[in-house]
């Protein structure tokens, strides 16, 4: 099958100047839902027609193809004279043999079930059209139907008020035996109320020919919607992220509101995970079993290990957290983060490029950066490591049961031994010997007889 991605259109009422396709839904360009749900077909070609928007679609889609390893087309559709001229634009790069399947660059939801109904019902000499009953037709192509056959497509601006009746309408997706396209599209005229060549017209063509017209349905409207306004943009992120709320419920997260997440990737639950509201997660996240997740979470590229815990307002990204660790509230685990078992991460504590070992405590008030710490490790209050000196980054060791006084200074490179005792403020910048306590704060004193400086009365 080939299948030919419209994508030209300049998308005027986005307001914006980034092509339309690519703004994005659930954090993924408009375009690459459809070609990523286009691709679970196993199409032999793949062409996307762009128009506005200069350079911009065409490098993301190379990049795209680029990363799977798989070939788009792309073609250049200049100027924009419309949807049947705009599939002129692919039909060099068509396969004769197999059917061609239109779908618009703008309609990110169609299911895979849906097109492959459409495809079925097409088969490889009918004229399939994805078609839906619409409380609101207005603006849309209607099916013209005669003795409940299809007879051809009229464009509201084209249509009778008997015609602008009708409620089913042409949701654009199209499955085309390709081995006609050629003909029907060279003989479209645009000889009408817009002035464009009409990709619709090729139905009476088709039919005036004997070819069979037949129609599949979608499940629901949004399947077949497009986005042409922000308003429309904004409907359907909430209908998709409704949409896979409901598929983690089913598969029995607990989302204390279906309507209080946004998945902007891959969530990836074990059983029994407890989802708050407001919580955001970005690429690939894995919550393991019993994981739960309090509310205002961001977690970008994570994976979380069994039972652990992650309380309000954390931010975690490409960072690993152990199972039954507790983490935050507001804590903020960068890149390069690796927790170990039952890791206490507290309340402003920012962890990077660190691996800290099973059973270590950071509670309150510390920055942890470049640094390797081992178990049963305490940090205390207002600890920082100080792996930068301006040019370069060091690492910090601290090693298994050793106990950081708060409020220290780790200048890196620097290691703590193991089961050693930093006293509290001290500004560690020579090795600290295992299982001795070191201290660099100045030995307190008290004067004797010191008074208060008084004010002087002038
Ligand atoms: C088209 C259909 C209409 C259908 C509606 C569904 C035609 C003539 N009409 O309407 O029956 O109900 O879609 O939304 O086909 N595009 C190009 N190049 C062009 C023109 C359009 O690439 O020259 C692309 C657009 O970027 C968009 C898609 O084709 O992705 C549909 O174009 P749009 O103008 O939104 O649809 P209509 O022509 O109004
Ligand atoms: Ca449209």
């Amino acid at each position: 099958m080939n299948v030919v991605i419209l994508a030209a259109g300049m998308g005027k009422r986005m307001q914006s100047a980034l092509p339309k396709v690519l703004h994005p839904l659930a954090g993924k360009p408009l375009l690459q839902h459809v070609i990523d749900t286009a691709r679970r077909l196993s199409p032999s070609k793949l062409c996307v027609i762009y128009g506005h928007g200069g350079a911009a679609v065409p490098e993301m889609v190379g990049k795209l193809a680029l990363d799977s390893g798989a070939a788009i087309d792309t073609a250049l559709q200049q100027p924009q004279l419309g949807t049947g001229h705009a599939v002129m634009q692919a039909v060099p790069q068509l396969d004769e043999d197999a059917p061609t399947l239109v779908l618009y660059g703008d309609v990110p939801l169609t299911t895979e079930q849906s097109l492959r109904s459409l495809v079925e019902a097409a088969g490889n000499d009918k004229l399939g059209i994805l078609t839906v009953e619409q409380a609101n037709p207005f603006g849309l192509g209607r099916i013209v139907r005669e003795n409940g056959r299809i007879v051809r497509i009229v464009e509201e601006k084209d249509a009778s008020d008997l015609e602008r009746a009708i409620r089913e309408i042409n949701s654009g997706i199209m499955c085309i035996p390709t081995r006609h396209l050629k003909r029907w599209l060279a003989a479209l005229s645009n000889n009408n109320a817009q002035g464009e060549y009409y990709l619709t017209d090729i139905v009476a063509q088709a039919v005036s020919e004997c070819v069979e017209v037949v129609s599949a349905s979608p499940s629901a409207e949004w399947e077949v919607a497009g986005v042409n306004s922000k308003v429309q943009l904004a409907e359907l992120e909430r209908r998709h992220q409704l949409n896979i709320a409901t598929a983690l419920l089913e598969k029995g997260v607990t989302l204390m509101d279906p309507a209080r997440i946004d998945v902007r990737g891959e969530l990836i639950c074990g059983r029994d995970v407890v989802i708050d509201v407001g919580c955001v997660f970005e690429g690939r996240v894995e919550l393991a079993d019993g994981v739960t997740v309090g509310p205002h979470c961001v977690l970008v590229n994570a994976k979380v290990a069994a039972g652990a815990n992650i309380k309000p307002f954390c931010h975690i990204e490409d960072a690993v957290v152990g199972s039954k660790s507790q983490i935050g509230p507001y804590a903020r685990l960068r890149p390069g983060t690796e927790l170990g078992e039952d890791v206490h991460v507290g309340n402003f504590v920012e962890i990077k490029n660190s691996q800290v070992a099973a059973h270590s405590k950071a509670n309150h008030l510390a920055y942890v950066g470049d640094a390797t710490v081992g178990s049963r490790v305490n940090i205390g209050a207002g600890t920082i490591t100080c792996n930068y000196d301006g040019a370069n980054k060091f690492r910090t060791v601290i090693e298994d049961d050793a106990f950081i006084g708060s409020d220290s200074q780790l200048v890196a490179p620097v290691t703590v031994g193991k089961g050693a005792t930093l006293g509290a403020g001290t500004t560690l910048t020579k090795d600290a010997p295992a299982g001795k306590l070191t201290i660099s704060r100045p030995k307190q004193m008290t004067l004797d007889g010191w008074t208060r400086p008084v004010k002087v009365k002038k």
